[in-house]
Order: structure tokens, then C-alpha cells, then sequence
């Protein structure tokens, strides 16, 4: 671990030395701004690890720890976010034990077959997601992300090369009578983003998109499916968990990796 920790620091000062410049018309005290208002990149197991606490603490139990880390190597987010209903708001969702233990939510898989169960009876399984300590939690991210292709920030993980590699294939839906419809013809090439006209060098790919989510994750709700018809589509909006920063600051690579979405950016590509 302190070897995946050391390289991922060097991977960040790498980027942070081939700072500024580029071929983005923005000036430096935007950019100064931009990068003030991002948090720095936490420890890398909690990185999109949720605290569940909403319903926990007035029945006296731990509160439950859910990390995407393990769980997005062996679904995709369309599964657990359009096949089971979860919410991409922390806390929405508002889970109650009555509900996962008749087998929705996390009861859909943690059913004693797929995964350990949530029923009650001997050996109690409850502290597995009720977690007074995350010490074996931490330990096993350890084990976990050793063999997987690096980044620099989030969970220090490059996701999407694991996926495009083959390192890592999550099932992409539980039922098999209903597989996900393919990507239409005309989505397939990436577009340029910004209202009224492109302010950045920034495009948007369907494809990349598309391996994991689904239409809906991100239309009505987080863009309007109109053409061109985010407006305000700023930094700030974005580091504040709108638009791409919904999934960017959360659970997929975060606002840090400058340059994953702004490639001219020879500038700055991270901190
Ligand atoms: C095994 C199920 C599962 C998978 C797979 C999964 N999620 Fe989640 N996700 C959850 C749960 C549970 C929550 C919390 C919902 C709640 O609290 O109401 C959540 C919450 C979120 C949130 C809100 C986090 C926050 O801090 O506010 C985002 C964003 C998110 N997921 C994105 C994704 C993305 C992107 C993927 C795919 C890379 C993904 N999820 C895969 C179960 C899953
Ligand atoms: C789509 C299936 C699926 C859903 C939904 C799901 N899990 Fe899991 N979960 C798994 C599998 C598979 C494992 C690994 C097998 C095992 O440990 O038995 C796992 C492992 C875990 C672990 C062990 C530590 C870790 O992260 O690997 C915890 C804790 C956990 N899940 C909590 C939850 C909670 C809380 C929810 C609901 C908010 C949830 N899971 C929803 C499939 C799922
Ligand atoms: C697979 C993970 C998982 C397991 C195993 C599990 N729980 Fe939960 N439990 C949850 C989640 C998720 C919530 C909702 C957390 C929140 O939002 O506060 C919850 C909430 C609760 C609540 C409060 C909600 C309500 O409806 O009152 C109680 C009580 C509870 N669990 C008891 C138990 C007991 C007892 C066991 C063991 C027999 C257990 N849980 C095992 C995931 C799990
Ligand atoms: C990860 C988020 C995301 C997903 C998933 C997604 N889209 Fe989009 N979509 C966008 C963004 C961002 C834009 C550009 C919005 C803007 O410029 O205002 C867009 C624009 C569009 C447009 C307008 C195209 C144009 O030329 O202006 C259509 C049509 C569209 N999406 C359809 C879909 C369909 C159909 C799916 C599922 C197959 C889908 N989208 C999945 C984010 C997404
Ligand atoms: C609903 C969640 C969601 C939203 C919204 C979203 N993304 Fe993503 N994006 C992902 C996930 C998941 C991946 C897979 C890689 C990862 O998890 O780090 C990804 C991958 C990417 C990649 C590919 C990285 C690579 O190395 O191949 C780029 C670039 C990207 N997103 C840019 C954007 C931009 C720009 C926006 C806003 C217009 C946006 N995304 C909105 C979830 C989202
Ligand atoms: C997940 C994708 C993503 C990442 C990562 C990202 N940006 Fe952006 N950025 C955008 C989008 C989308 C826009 C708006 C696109 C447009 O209007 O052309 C934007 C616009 C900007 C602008 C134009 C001014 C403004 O506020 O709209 C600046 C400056 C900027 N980004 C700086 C940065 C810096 C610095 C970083 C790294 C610290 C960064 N961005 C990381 C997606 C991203």
C-alpha cells in the first residue's frame, strides 16, 4: 500500500509540474479560483465510501458503510441506480430494514446467495454493514486495488482503463431478460459542451459514458436533453455537484484530473 500511495503522490506532482499554460482561453485567476474551490484529494479507500447513517442512529445501530469501490468492480452503476432504484443523492434513497430484508435495495443481492445475508439469527451478520470499525474495510481496499491500473486521484484507481482493459467486468444488469439497448448511431461521436458557445476545450462522449450508465442517470435530471441546453455550465456549478460534478467529485474520477476532460490543458492537468 505505501508503495501504491507513493506512486499515486508521484503521478499528482507530475501533473502539478506541468502546470499552466495550454490551449484553454481562461485566465489565471479563474483558474486560481477553480482550483481553490476543489478539495484536495482525500485517503484513497474513501473515495466514494458512503456513511448511511439516516435511519441508524435512532435505532441504536452502527452506521453502515457502503463503499462503490468493491461493488462498482462487479456492477455497473446502471444496476444498482436504474435496475434497483438507488438514488445518486446520498440519503435519498431513505432505506429501511423492512424493505432490504423483503429483498430490494441492498437486499436484492446481499441475500445470503450473491452475497452475505441481512436476515437476522446465527452467525450475525449485521456488523459486516453496520461497521463500528472500518480498520478490515481499509485493509482489504489494500488487497483490493494492487492489481489495478492507477491514477492519481479519487480512489487512485484509472476505472475506466480497468474497464476498457478487461481488468475489471461488472455485470451490467442482474436480470438477463432484459439487456440494456445499444447506443444510437448519432450519439455515438463526442460533443463539444457550453452555452451559448463553447467556453473550453471540453467534449462529451456518449461512448465512454455509456458502458456504465444509462440514459436516464443523467437526462431530465442533471441535463436537459435539449440541444445545447445546459445553461451556466460553469466550473464553479460543476465542483458544486451539478452537471458532470454529480458523478466527478463522488465516485467516478474527480474534479482534480483537470486534464481527463480538458486534454489541451498541457497546463494544468491536476493537484
Ligand atoms: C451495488 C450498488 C451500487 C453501484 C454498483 C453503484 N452505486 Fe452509486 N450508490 C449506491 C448507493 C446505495 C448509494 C447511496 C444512496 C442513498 O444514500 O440514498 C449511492 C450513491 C451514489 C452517489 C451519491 C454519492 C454522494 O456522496 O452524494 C453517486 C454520485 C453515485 N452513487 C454514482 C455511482 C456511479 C457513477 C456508479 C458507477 C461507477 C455507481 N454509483 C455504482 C449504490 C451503488
Ligand atoms: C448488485 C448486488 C449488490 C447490492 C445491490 C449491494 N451489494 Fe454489497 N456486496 C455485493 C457482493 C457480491 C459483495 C461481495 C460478496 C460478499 O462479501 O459476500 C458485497 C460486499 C459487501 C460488503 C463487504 C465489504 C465490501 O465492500 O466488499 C459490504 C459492507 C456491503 N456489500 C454492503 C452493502 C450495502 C450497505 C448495500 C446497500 C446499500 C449493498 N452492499 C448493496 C453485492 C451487492
Ligand atoms: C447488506 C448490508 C446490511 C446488513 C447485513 C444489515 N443491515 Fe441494517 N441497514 C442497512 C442499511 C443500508 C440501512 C439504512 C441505513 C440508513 O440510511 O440509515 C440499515 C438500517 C437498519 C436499521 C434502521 C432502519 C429501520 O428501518 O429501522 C435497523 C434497525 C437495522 N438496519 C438492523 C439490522 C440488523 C439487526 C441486522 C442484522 C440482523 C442488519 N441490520 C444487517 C444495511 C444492512
Ligand atoms: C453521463 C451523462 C449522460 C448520459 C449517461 C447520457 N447523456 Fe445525453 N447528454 C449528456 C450531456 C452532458 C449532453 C450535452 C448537454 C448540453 O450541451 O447541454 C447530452 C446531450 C444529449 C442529446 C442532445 C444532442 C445534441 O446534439 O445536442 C441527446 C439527444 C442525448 N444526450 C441523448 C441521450 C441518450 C439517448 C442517452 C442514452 C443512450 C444519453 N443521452 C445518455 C450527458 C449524458
Ligand atoms: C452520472 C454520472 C456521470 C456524469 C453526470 C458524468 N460522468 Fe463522466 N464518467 C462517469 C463514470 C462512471 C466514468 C468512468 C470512469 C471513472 O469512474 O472514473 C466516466 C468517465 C468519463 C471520462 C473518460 C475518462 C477516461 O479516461 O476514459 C470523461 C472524459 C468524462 N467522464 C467526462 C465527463 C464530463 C465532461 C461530464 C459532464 C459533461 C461527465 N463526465 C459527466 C460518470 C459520469
Ligand atoms: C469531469 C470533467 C471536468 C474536469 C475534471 C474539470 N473540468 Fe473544467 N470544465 C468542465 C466543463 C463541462 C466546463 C464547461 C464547458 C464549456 O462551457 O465549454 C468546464 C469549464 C472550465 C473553465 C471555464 C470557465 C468556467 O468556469 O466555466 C475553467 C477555467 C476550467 N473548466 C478549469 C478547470 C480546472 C482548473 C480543472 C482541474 C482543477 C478542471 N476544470 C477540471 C469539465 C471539467
Amino acid at each position: 500500500m505505501k508503495k501504491r500511495i507513493g506512486a499515486t503522490l508521484l503521478l499528482t506532482a507530475v501533473a502539478l509540474l506541468s502546470c499552466l499554460g495550454g490551449g484553454l482561453a481562461m485566465d489565471r485567476t479563474e483558474l486560481g479560483n477553480v482550483i481553490k474551490a476543489i478539495p484536495p484529494n482525500g485517503p484513497l479507500w474513501k473515495y466514494g465510501t458512503l456513511i448511511m447513517r439516516r435511519r441508524t442512529k435512532k435505532a441504536g445501530m452502527a452506521p453502515v458503510v457502503f463503499a462503490h469501490w468493491s461493488h462498482r468492480a462487479r456492477y455497473t452503476c446502471r444496476v444498482c441506480h436504474l435496475d434497483l432504484g438507488f438514488s445518486m443523492r446520498a440519503g435519498d434513497t431513505g432505506i429501511t430494514r423492512a424493505q432490504y430484508t423483503a429483498g430490494k435495495y441492498c437486499g436484492a443481492c446481499h441475500d445470503e446467495v450473491t452475497a452475505f445475508g441481512v436476515q437476522g439469527g446465527e452467525p450475525s451478520q449485521c456488523a459486516r454493514c453496520h461497521m463500528k470499525d472500518t480498520r478490515a474495510l481499509e485493509f482489504s481496499f489494500e488487497t483490493f486495488a494492487a492489481t489495478l491500473p492507477m491514477s492519481g486521484f479519487g480512489n487512485g484507481i484509472d476505472w475506466a482503463l480497468a474497464l476498457k482493459s478487461g481488468r475489471i467486468s461488472p455485470k451490467n444488469t442482474l436480470s438477463v431478460a432484459a439487456p440494456p439497448m445499444p447506443l444510437p448511431e448519432k450519439l455515438r461521436l463526442p460533443m463539444k459542451l457550453g452555452t451559448p458557445a463553447p467556453r473550453s476545450d471540453v467534449t462529451f462522449s456518449h461512448e465512454d459514458h455509456f458502458r456504465e450508465l444509462d440514459c436516464s442517470s443523467c437526462h431530465p435530471d442533471i441535463f436537459n436533453i435539449k440541444k445545447k441546453g445546459t445553461v451556466d455550465f460553469s466550473m464553479d456549478r460543476n465542483i458544486f455537484g451539478d452537471y458532470c460534478g454529480v458523478c466527478h467529485m463522488r465516485v467516478a474520477f474527480p474534479m482534480n484530473d483537470c486534464k481527463r476532460c480538458h486534454p489541451s490543458m498541457s497546463g494544468f492537468s491536476g493537484f
